[in-house]
């Protein structure tokens, strides 16, 4: 499953496209149905939090004594309007087109800088040297961090280990304690960064969102931290993994990765839809039944849970022709890899921005890139897919 999960994708999507798993909650993965169900704000929505983590724990598990889930049951991503609707409006007007257009040269620069490293150092693993690194320096870029501070590894680590709260399972009891000691260092950090913007302002996000406050619908402080804790998070695993997925797909179907050197900039935002459709760094989300509904004609309880295999939609052949096929030129917006609905990815746009800078970037300036492996090794965890590491030489 972790190597090539869409062989067993296809046969759930074509035998079984309702399917019941052990867990205990529905799983689709046809692209009407997760389009459907990420669109139905009536019938699907996030519904109660404990008790969705109950689920996978039992009736007694005491879900708010968990500081990362406490953390999760805060994220707006895990919430119903109208609590929902109030923190995104603040959350996307700090990433409308507009300022996130006005990051270009700084990306481009970041990207330009991270590349000219390579170069110098004559071998990278693209993983850590690049997909990361970019992503990470302009969420630093955005939020005013220093990405040269000490503590920044910690942080970053500290997501990797926490956001595992996201998968859908019981966590060991080891995973369970590490998440929640590492959320307690995000939380350490955040507050440490908007206590220092409140005495000495800048001109970054931290500091617009500290300043938001006073007025009627601001952010509490709580709510600051729980925000850019999934901001900063959400706005980096997942785009370093497209990069590295991207990178890994070029490799492997050289033809495409020699169309995209010929004409880079043309061809560089096809292939971060291609990437996005193709190997899709987030796998699969999941809604609750808000009432008794229905789904392929079954009858579905409110209260019960539906995982939406977002990647098994990307390769429905009733949406895309020859859908195993990597193909930077053809027509894939249509992919799910930002969800749908009122919990569309907020991101969208400064990823793809992110991913065709990237691409854009390594075909113009490593015509050679490739990947020094064919069979890279893939991160633990099911709902994130990326590489842990993925040498290069170019
Ligand atoms: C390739 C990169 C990315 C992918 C594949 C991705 C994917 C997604 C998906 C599928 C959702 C919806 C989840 C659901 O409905 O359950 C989502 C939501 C979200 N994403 Fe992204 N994302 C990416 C990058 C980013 C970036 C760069 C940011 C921020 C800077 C970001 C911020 C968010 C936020 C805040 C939400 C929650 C939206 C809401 O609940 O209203 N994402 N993302």
């Amino acid at each position: 499953m972790h190597r090539d999960p869409y062989p067993v994708f296809a046969d759930i999507r074509e035998r079984d496209p309702l399917h019941r798993a052990e867990f205990g909650y529905w799983v689709v993965s046809r692209h009407e149905d997760v389009r459907g169900v990420l669109m139905n704000r009536e019938d699907f929505g996030q519904g109660d939090f404990t008790e969705n983590v109950r689920l996978f724990y039992g009736p007694e598990f005491d879900v708010m004594g968990q500081p990362a889930y406490k953390w999760l049951s805060e994220v707006f991503l895990m919430q119903d309007p109208p609590h929902h609707t109030r923190v995104r409006g603040l959350v996307t007007g700090a990433l409308t087109a507009r300022l996130v257009r006005a990051m270009e040269p700084r990306i481009r620069e970041i990207a330009d800088g991270l590349i000219d490293k390579m170069i110098a150092q004559g071998s990278a693993d693209l993983i850590t040297d690049f997909a990361y690194q970019l992503p990470v320096r302009v969420m630093c870029d955005m939020l005013g961090i220093d990405p040269d501070d000490s503590r920044l590894p910690a942080v970053i680590a500290a997501i990797a280990q926490s956001f595992i709260v996201f998968e859908a399972r019981a966590l060991t009891p080891d995973e369970l304690t590490t998440a929640n000691q590492e959320i307690g260092v995000l939380q350490d950090f955040f507050e440490w960064l908007f206590a220092d913007r409140m005495t000495s302002p800048r001109n970054d996000l931290a500091t617009a969102l500290v300043q938001s406050g006073g007025k009627e619908d601001s952010l509490s402080h709580d709510e600051l931290v729980t925000v850019a804790i999934g901001l900063f998070g959400a706005g980096f695993e997942t785009t370093a993994h497209m990069i590295g997925n991207g990178v890994l797909s070029l490799s492997r179907v050289p033809d495409q990765w020699r169309s995209l050197v010929s004409d880079p900039q043309r061809l560089a935002p096809g292939t971060v839809d291609e990437t996005l459709r193709y190997e899709s760094s987030l796998i699969a989300t999941y809604r609750t039944a808000l009432r008794d509904t229905q789904l392929r004609g079954e009858p579905i309880v409110a209260g019960e849970k539906v995982l939406t295999l977002i990647g098994a939609a990307n390769r429905d052949p009733r949406v895309f022709d020859n859908p195993d096929r990597f193909d930077i030129q053809r027509d894939s917006k249509k992919h799910m890899s930002f969800g749908g609905g009122i919990h569309f990815c907020a991101g969208a746009e400064l990823a793809r921005l992110e991913g065709r800078i990237a691409f854009e970037q390594l075909a113009r300036r490593l015509a050679g890139l490739q990947a020094e492996t064919d069979n890279p090794k893939w991160r633990e965890g099911f709902l994130f897919r990326g590489l842990s590491a993925l040498p290069v030489r170019w």
